[in-house]
């Protein structure tokens, strides 16, 4: 089986975690002897071909990082250039899956862009082949390529499991994605540990250039 695979982030290769998620999943994909091909969204002078890729492959792997509790502007915008597929003998062949991944760890917060991308082929005349979803990820690119490379590695099942089945079950991905919400004790736990990570997100963001406060709320005065 060969398998074209489109990135969906605005972030560039070196620094998405989506790529490295794509890396992982594509070894696991290629070991039985198939083959892949990667696409990049964020290579916005490349689209032809990527609108190419997704024409000419019956199965295709749309790789999705959550913005906002659904998916990039970036990938709407490509998906508005797409025509829905058309078939000589009117059966709708190729399948689509998708990886949908995020920074918070808790899945139930990714489900509700699971449900956008379950109705997604359809609107362009093809099949749907599940969606595998997992929280946690932020940190791939922050973690440096060993620590990155563990976060990502379970991946690489997933890609086997893709190749042999052609499709995630649902069963398959709420295991791969637990936790769904977090218990109530580690709750109890995170509150106590706040401090920390606030010190943790504190010095983070200053590197990255805040001069504000972190409780800063600069578009209260837009609100009514
Ligand atoms: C603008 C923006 C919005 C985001 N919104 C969410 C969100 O709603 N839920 C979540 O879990 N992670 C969210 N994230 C985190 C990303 O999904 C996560 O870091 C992902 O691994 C990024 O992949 P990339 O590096 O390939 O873009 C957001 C990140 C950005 C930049």
């Amino acid at each position: 089986m060969h398998l074209a695979m489109i990135s969906c982030t605005p972030r560039n290769v070196k620094m998405s975690n989506t790529a490295k998620i794509i890396e992982s999943f594509k070894t696991g994909f290629e070991k039985g002897g198939n083959t892949t091909e990667a696409h990049y969204l964020s290579q916005k002078n490349k689209w032809g071909n990527i609108r190419d890729a997704f024409n000419g492959n019956e199965h295709i792997l749309f790789a999705i990082p959550l913005f906002f509790e659904c998916v990039p502007g970036i990938m709407l915008e490509f998906l508005e250039t797409l025509e829905p597929k058309e078939y000589p003998d009117g059966m709708a062949k190729t399948k689509i899956g998708f990886i949908l991944q995020g920074g918070l760890a808790e899945a139930s917060q990714l489900r509700c862009g699971e449900q956008y991308l379950e109705r997604l082929p359809g609107y362009l005349n093809c099949q749907y082949s599940g969606t595998l979803i997992k929280g946690n990820m932020s940190m791939v690119s922050m973690l440096g390529d060993k620590s990155g490379e563990k976060l990502v590695a379970p991946f690489m099942d997933m890609g086997e499991y893709y190749a042999e089945h052609g499709a995630f079950s649902k069963e398959r991905v709420s295991d791969f994605a637990k936790p769904e919400y977090f218990s109530k004790g580690f709750i109890l736990l995170y509150k106590l540990l706040n401090p920390m990570q606030r010190l943790f997100i504190s010095l983070l963001t200053k590197k990255r250039g805040r001069t504000d406060s972190l409780k800063a709320k600069p578009y209260q005065k837009y609100l009514v």
